[in-house]
């Protein structure tokens, strides 16, 4: 199965299956012709799997960044580029990004900066990495005072969502990886009589398409559809932040986006904007890919307000992606008394 990412000027296609992997090679080639090298950038842990098995064919080096996260740095993407330059690489050349988000979006970062910017490819191996991260051109790199800080638009010219790399993840990450599947679902206004009868293949299919599709409309985030893909992420963002400063590992960003879709069902509930229904039905996808229901801990309202207000997309008033009766919008300056009826409700009936 092939999905094109329509954008005028560079399109390109995710491919997603078992097995696609093995086309890589040939297609690598024709899509970077004038490449004589490619050069993987992967993890060690990564490089150890059993579908690590890339033969490319083009003169091939892999580079090592550190894990997930932590690899998500400018020191990285400094001894990156140094590497880069050691082993001679022009711009006519191709990275591969082989990991899950997080190594996707430091690769990315470093072919949309080395040399001003190199071809990339990549390979995402992580549910989270293949229906969202490695999709849409965005990339970046953390700084200590948050994610995401330091980046740039850049988008692949092929991705690849191979389903035989999911198998070796963690059973956590696997789930987690299902929250953003989750909100894709609710975003198509998917059934959830359908759950049940549906492929892994077919989960990351859709979610796939609807990204490609967005973001064909809308690259740069300038027309507001994009920003419909962040359902679920005001809140989700406030309980990451305030979790990451307790415990961070008690909360995955996917188990924080499944939290945040039932917050902000509630509060579209509670606008007027959806019925008890429509709550009733985000809670059974969200428990039907198991993602938890239960916040780590009962944070007080006021640091979760302060947080929410700071989002990115808030400019400092309090706004949400909520569903309504004419399908999905971004909606400012919502009332700080309703989020907070919201979230006592929300607290209360899941504790
Ligand atoms: N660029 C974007 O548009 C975009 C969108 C969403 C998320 N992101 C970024 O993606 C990251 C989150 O993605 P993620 O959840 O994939 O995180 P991740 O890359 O940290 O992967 C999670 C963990 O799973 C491991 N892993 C990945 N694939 C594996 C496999 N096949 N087998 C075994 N282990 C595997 C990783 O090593 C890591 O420990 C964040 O950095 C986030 O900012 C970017």
């Amino acid at each position: 199965m092939s999905i094109r990412v329509d954008l005028q000027d560079n399109p390109y296609e995710v491919h997603v299956g078992r097995g696609v992997r093995s086309s890589l090679a040939e297609r690598v080639s024709s899509l970077v012709p004038r490449a004589k090298l490619a050069v993987i950038i992967t993890t060690p842990m990564l490089r150890a799997q059993p579908w690590f098995d890339f033969a490319l064919a083009l003169p091939t080096h892999v580079i090592e960044a550190p894990e997930g996260e932590s690899g998500k740095n400018l020191a990285t993407v400094e001894r990156l580029c140094d590497e880069l330059t050691a082993l001679g690489v022009s711009r006519h050349d191709v990275i591969v990004g082989v990991g899950g988000g997080a190594t996707t979006d430091l690769a990315g970062f470093v072919a949309a900066v080395y040399l001003r910017g190199i071809a990339v490819v990549h390979v995402a191996t992580s549910v989270a990495g293949q229906v969202d991260a490695a999709i849409g051109g965005k990339t970046a790199v953390d700084l200590v005072g948050g994610k995401n800080l330091v980046g740039a638009f850049h988008q692949p010219r092929g991705v690849w969502c191979d389903l035989d790399t999911l198998d070796t993840l963690s059973t956590r990450e696997r789930i987690a990886g299902m929250g953003e599947v989750a909100k894709c679902w609710l975003l198509e206004g998917r059934s959830v009589s359908d759950l049940a009868t549906t492929t892994l293949e077919e989960f990351v299919t859709m979610a796939v398409a609807l990204k490609a599709r967005v973001v064909a409309e809308d690259e740069f985030e300038t027309s507001g559809r994009r920003a419909l893909l962040n359902y679920g992420h005001t809140f989700a963002h406030a309980v990451e932040l305030l979790t990451l400063s307790r415990d961070p590992d008690a909360l995955r960003h996917g188990e924080a986006v499944a939290l945040g879709l039932r917050f902000e069902a509630r509060l579209a509930h509670r606008l007027g904007r959806i019925d008890a229904t429509e709550v009733a039905a985000t809670d059974e996808v969200v428990a039907f890919f198991g993602l938890p229901s239960r916040l780590p801990w009962a944070f007080e309202i006021t640091d979760v307000l302060a947080v929410m207000a700071r989002d990115k997309k808030a400019h400092h008033n309090l706004t949400f992606v909520l569903p309504g009766v004419q399908g999905f919008s971004t909606v400012a300056d919502v009332s700080a008394d309703e989020v907070v009826a919201t979230y006592a409700e929300f607290i209360g009936g899941l504790e």
